[in-house]
């Protein structure tokens, strides 16, 4: 039976200066599932995905990822935590004076992977994301796309549990853009579960996958195979 990896309770978050950018959102997300989160500009999705990686904590309610309690978890506990996600900026923060190879391994460097581990799993990763020979390459001698490749390579180079992604295909052409979603796929397919936030409704429409609609902090509509309404 799978189970939920991802269970929110009641969260709200207020920033500073009282914006309120999450107000009562629960949610589950089963284990192997594949969801998108849409909705405006502002109306929260980032915000969820600082929220489910521990890097914000919400000012109420409870949040608890692959068993881990983020409300309550210490902070040496994190890097623990985190070893069973992986996580796509839309920026990709890729390490500009490392290669592609380089930039890679490195997520598993501070993982403390063994050398020999990691001259396996890099070759690996980079061919299922379609880059093999490309790893002597620096992030500025590869297109956008390519550079994105690269960002879901490094964040699933380590076989997480769960993967999240925001507004990964923003600045790619439609085309480029399925690729990625088709990587994703085969990511899910290997039973990684995945999150992504976008703003792409041809995307998400073809992916014919779960969408959780939100609207300014709430979730208005959940559906199994959801279409892109807002
Ligand atoms: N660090 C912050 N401090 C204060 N307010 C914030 C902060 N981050 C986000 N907000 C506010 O919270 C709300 C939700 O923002 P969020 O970035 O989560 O939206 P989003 O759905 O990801 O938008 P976009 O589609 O533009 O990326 C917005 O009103 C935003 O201005
Ligand atoms: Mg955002």
């Amino acid at each position: 039976m799978p189970e939920s990896i991802i269970r929110l309770r009641d969260i709200s978050k207020v920033y500073e200066e009282d914006i309120a950018a999450l107000c009562d959102v629960s949610l589950d997300v089963m284990e192997k599932d594949f969801v998108s989160i849409v909705g405006r500009s502002g109306s929260g999705k980032t915000t969820l995905i600082k929220l489910l990686i521990g890097e914000e904590k919400p000012t109420a309610g409870e949040i608890v990822i692959n068993g881990w309690d983020l409300c309550n978890i210490k902070s040496r506990k994190i890097p623990y935590f985190r070893r069973e996600i992986g996580v796509v900026f839309q920026d990709f923060k890729l390490l500009q004076q490392k290669t592609v190879a380089e930039n890679i391994a490195f997520a598993l460097i501070v993982l403390g992977t063994p050398r020999q581990e990691i001259h396996k799993r890099v070759p690996g990763v980079l061919s299922l994301v379609g880059l093999s020979g490309k790893g002597t390459r620096f992030p500025n001698e590869l297109s956008g796309g390519e550079q994105q490749r690269v960002a879901i390579a490094r964040a699933f180079v380590h076989e997480p549990k769960l993967l999240l992604a925001d507004e990964l295909t923003g600045d790619l052409d439609a085309i480029y853009a399925w690729e990625i979603m088709e990587i994703l796929l085969k990511i899910n397919k290997m039973g990684t579960t995945v999150l992504i936030a976008t703003h792409d409704k041809s995307i998400v429409n073809r992916l014919q996958k779960r969408v959780v609609t939100l609207e300014d902090g709430t979730i208005i509509r959940d559906h199994k195979k959801g279409r892109y309404v807002i």
